[in-house]
């Protein structure tokens, strides 16, 4: 047998950006031994990606907000597919998490008289997001990550973990290899946090980085556990489109917050055009009321004036910026214009500093003088590992999930800044669960030597074959499929055609030959990621096949319609011996005092800001 490096812990949390940190801190507060591994270095996720801020209902800028009206707004933008638990637990409990933020030493920007100051975001009907600039997932995790390297959790960095084991049904340990020297190593644990962020490798166009290839979703799918929602994708609408190198790269809806206005390339405001008809009443109905609700909030004041038609929500935004540009509306290199030069330059570098130096520095683009060229990417997967909303808990015995790849929180379509408040809420949650379910457990389930050495032995076919094809090859394939034909606009044929193709993907990924030593071996590392990226691509273009209409983020051209029935269900994908199988399971059923609150009256046009 290869040899083994073995560490043990009661819990162990794979990925470390803010829902792995949180769910590590609280399983190690409850007195477990906690190990934390990370593909990557400790404080690189993709938490810093959430750029515009964090949301909960502090009230502290617009009195009239309440848990109830989070809740409302989170599951009208999850096209009401949200589990309505999670979505509860997540309204009510944000404020308290971000004032545990505060405590712990994050420096959130403040009102004048000294209160965390909160900013507008898409879908929000108050002003929500509290914020550091546009660095609040960074400062973020800074805080997370020195809470929890005081508290003393063991962390693993460059590690890749490529299996879950299982004894009698229950979670065991888990394989993993170190990416500095390709050695193995074997975690014994009672319980498993899954916290390993999203899919977005499988495209092209994505703000996600190297690390997000769907690892956790197949770790958890391939030990048995179920996978939902995976059709709804979401795809940011603010992503650079120019130059090539960083395509995708994030530009943050801190910038149409704070007053960041869309145009086409015949000058046109063209968000009007997409507004939701059922929505409309929202949003400002002409230039002058959205001018004045951006002066009343500049000033800090009250007003009676809507939200400018750029905070819609982003499934809706997205579409509007790609049909723009399909009609031959399109900027230069392919988007839209994102303007906020007409506001001060002073202003614009203090609220959005990161963007002011990331298009000078990498597009050479004065942003107060200029606008942006701007374009949908791939930002962030609604879907995932199945679980109790209260515990975190997965359906495999010992197996915990929280953040991005787990799913239900955010239904259709998550509205942006729900995510770092999902990954404390439901972090701190997942490491309780975890750590409360380990504490029962007396002994350590056991590993069977024969399990580990088969997982060896496939982790080193692709160094043994004498021919094959590249990984990197399969990899650009794949993104090819997925970009074509499992984008944000959806189609029967083209979701047929891309199913036949992962077929064959996965054909090519399982011949891929490495050449080289275990050592730094990035090829290597992307043979093993595009197990997973299949593993995902699947999930996602099957639901997208079954589900035969359009909601939230999961748009398809051929049924453009809500479905009622299809209203009722999450697209389930489970393991079926090697293959997959995906079907819809009914959504649980929100109690009657929850869904008072949708039946009351609507709420009148004029909001305060
Ligand atoms: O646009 C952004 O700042 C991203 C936020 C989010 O995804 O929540």
């Amino acid at each position: 047998m290869e040899p083994f490096d073995t560490h043990e812990h009661e819990v162990l949390v794979i990925g470390a950006g803010g829902a792995g940190l949180r769910a590590a801190i609280e399983a190690s507060a409850m007195g477990c031994s906690v190990g934390l591994v990370t593909k990557s270095l400790l404080g690189k996720a993709h938490t810093v990606m959430a750029e515009g801020g964090i949301a909960a209902a502090l009230a502290h800028l617009d009195p009239q907000d309440g848990w109830q009206t989070h809740f409302q707004d989170t599951m009208k933008g999850g096209s009401f597919l949200n589990h309505w638990r999670m979505a509860q637990l997540h309204a009510q409990e944000s404020p308290d998490r971000v004032r545990e933020l505060e405590q712990w030493g994050a420096l959130f920007d403040r009102t004048p008289d000294g209160r965390i100051l909160q900013r507008a975001f898409g879908g929000h009907t108050w002003k929500r997001l509290a914020h550091v600039g546009d660095r609040t997932g960074l400062e973020m995790i800074r805080t997370l990550q020195d809470r929890g390297v005081h508290q003393g959790l063991d962390v693993y960095m460059e590690f890749t973990v490529t299996k879950l084991f299982t004894d009698g049904g229950r979670i065991a340990g888990a394989l993993a290899y170190r990416r500095d020297t390709g050695r193995f190593v074997l975690f014994r644990c009672k319980a498993i946090v899954i916290a390993t962020g999203g899919v977005g490798k499988a495209y092209q166009v994505t703000s996600n980085s190297w690390e997000y290839t769907g690892d956790g979703q197949t770790l958890a799918f391939e030990a048995g556990a179920e996978l939902i929602d995976m059709e709804f994708l979401q795809f940011h609408p603010t992503g650079m489109v120019w130059p090539p190198g960083v395509m995708g790269l994030l530009v943050t809806e801190g910038v149409r917050g704070e007053g960041g206005i869309l145009r086409n390339s015949k000058g046109e405001r063209f968000m009007w055009k997409y507004l939701p008809e059922a929505r409309r009443h929202e949003y400002a109905a002409d230039e002058a009321e959205a001018r004045a609700w951006l002066d009343a909030a500049v000033e800090g004041q009250q007003t009676e004036a809507r939200r400018p038609p750029e905070l819609s929500t982003r499934d809706n935004v997205s579409r509007a910026i790609y049909t723009e540009v399909r009609e031959g509306r399109g900027t230069p290199h392919g988007g839209a214009f994102l303007d906020i030069s007409y506001m001060p330059a002073e202003r614009i570098k203090k609220k959005l500093p990161s963007m002011y130096h990331q298009f000078k520095e990498l597009a050479d683009v004065d942003i107060t003088a200029t606008p942006m060229e701007v374009g949908p990417t791939t930002h962030y997967m609604m879907g995932g590992v199945r679980v109790e909303p209260d515990t975190g808990a997965a359906t495999v015995p010992g197996l915990f999930a929280a953040g991005e790849a787990s799913a239900g929180m955010h239904g259709a379509n998550r509205l942006g800044g729900n995510s770092l408040s999902d990954l404390v809420v439901f972090g701190r949650r997942a490491g309780a669960g975890a750590a409360y379910y380990a504490k029962g457990l007396t002994a350590t389930p056991r590993i069977p030597d024969a399990e580990i050495e088969a997982e060896m032995r496939g982790l080193l076919s692709p160094f043994e074959r004498a021919s094959g094809e590249s990984p990197y090859e399969v990899h650009r394939a794949l993104q090819e499929c997925m970009g074509t034909n499992v984008g944000i606009f959806r189609i029967e044929k083209d979701l047929e055609t891309a199913l036949a193709t992962l077929a064959t993907l996965k054909q090519r990924a399982a011949r891929v030959r490495v050449e080289g030593g275990r050592t730094y071996n990035p090829g290597w590392h992307l043979a093993r990621d595009l197990r997973n990226m299949l593993v995902v691509s699947e999930a996602i273009t099957r639901s997208a096949l079954l589900r035969k209409e359009s909601r939230g983020a999961h748009s398809r051209l051929d049924y453009t319609g809500l479905d009622p029935a299809l209203g009722k269900v999450n697209m389930c994908a489970k393991r079926s011996g090697d293959g997959m199988q995906v079907g819809p399971t009914p959504l649980p059923e929100m109690p009657a005092e929850l869904k008072a609150l949708f039946d009351a009256a609507p709420q009148p046009a004029g909001k305060a800001t």
